[in-house]
């Protein structure tokens, strides 16, 4: 059976009513097998969210489902979720086996059927070989994929993960990101609700991602929505990098001006005269004349292997461009001109106000 996720208009806030919410009426579906990755800035609300989910915060308005049942009022275990965080939270005196098991039987699971689930937990995460270990014999990969088997075991329709590599070195953590997608291809069923703030994994993991701010869902979409069409300033800056220009679309909708300069790009009903941000991906500028041309004087230069990125002052704006295969780079107060196609460019509401709100 497959279950979704559902926050209805969740509401949390840990002072009790009056104290600025944490959450703040959090609306967001997570599809039955589908990965969602949830992806802010610390403090944003995230961890709240995931453990108002899990039964540990308890929402003081709105509805969590998990399928059809509102499990609002339920206790964690009686969720059927398993959860794995950053710290492990392995039992230390508990040997690999037992830290397992100890999950089944506090989800009251008969006792004969124990040592089949922590088998079989244990298999899927490549685990067998260590039963009898205690976590202090582990290195730090080895111990999140017990905490892993431990989640899994209760075989559960929802698995809840809390930053679960950043404990990890940056190899170890690309290795295990490559192992959680191929559990998640081996359990299609289970839906999988993934935080960090980093957005290589969400970008690497997630068939969509929920950007939040603010105690609030800023944008939720496919990895490629959201990179190429974000739903506002915030998002196009937390999801790749991104040039944000202020611009004033022009009348007529013919294009907008960005430093006495007036560019071709597309204004959809953006009323004329009206303040806006222009997001142009630094990859998609070129060096050169072009449509959409901007003179500017080259700032800086950083080589990053495969690419070089110029920071280029145009009228006060610092822009970036990532350029490939650049024979030669331009050194630092060169004049230089850079352009994009107006396809490239994505107009955006002027800026996010103090609310969080687009
Ligand atoms: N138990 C608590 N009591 C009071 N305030 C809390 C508690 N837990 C979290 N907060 C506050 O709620 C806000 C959101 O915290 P939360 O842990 O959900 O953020 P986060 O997005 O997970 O951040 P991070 O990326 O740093 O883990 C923060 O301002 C935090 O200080
Ligand atoms: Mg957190």
């Amino acid at each position: 059976m497959s279950h979704g996720i559902r926050f209805d208009r969740v509401s949390v806030s840990y002072g009790g009513r009056g104290a600025k919410p944490v959450l703040d009426a959090f609306d967001l579906t997570v599809r039955p097998g589908e990965v969602m990755a949830l992806l802010g800035p610390s403090g944003s609300g995230k961890t709240t969210a995931l453990r108002a989910v899990a039964g540990f915060v308890r929402p003081e308005s709105g509805r969590i489902l998990i399928g059809d049942r509102d499990v609002t009022a339920l206790p964690p275990h009686r969720r059927g979720i398993g959860m794995v965080v950053q710290q492990y939270a392995l039992f230390p005196h508990l040997n690999v086996r037992d830290n397992v098991a100890f999950g089944l039987r506090a989800h009251k699971v008969g006792k004969d059927r124990i040592p089949g689930r922590v088998a079989e937990a244990l298999d899927m995460t490549g685990m067998s070989a260590y039963a009898t270990r205690h976590p202090r014999e582990l290195s730090g990969g080895q111990q999140q994929r017990v905490a892993i088997a431990r989640a899994l075991a209760i075989r559960p329709g929802v698995l809840l993960f809390d930053e679960p590599l950043s404990a990890l070195d940056a190899q170890l953590r690309s290795g295990m990101l490559a192992e959680l997608g191929s559990l998640h291809r081996d359990l299609p069923e289970v839906s999988m609700l993934y935080v960090t703030h980093d957005q290589v994994e969400a970008l690497t993991l997630a068939d969509r991602i929920a950007v939040m701010d603010k105690a609030r869902l800023q944008d939720c979409g496919t990895p490629q929505e959201l990179y190429r069409r974000p739903a506002n300033a915030f998002t196009a800056a937390f999801v790749g990098n991104a040039n944000l220009l202020p611009v004033t679309v022009q009348e007529h909708g013919s294009g907008v001006s960005f430093a006495g300069t007036a560019l071709k790009v597309a204004v959809g009903d953006a009323a004329g005269g009206a303040a806006a941000t222009l997001c142009v991906r630094p990859h998609l500028v070129g060096l050169g004349e072009g449509p959409n041309a901007l003179r500017g004087t080259v700032a800086d230069v950083q080589w990053r292997g495969a690419t070089h990125r110029l920071l280029v002052d145009v009228g006060g704006h610092r822009i970036m461009a990532d350029l490939r295969e650049l024979r030669e780079a331009p050194s630092p107060g060169r004049s230089v001109t850079l352009h994009f196609a107006p396809e490239d460019a994505v107009l955006l509401p002027a800026g996010v106000d103090d609310d969080g709100r687009r």
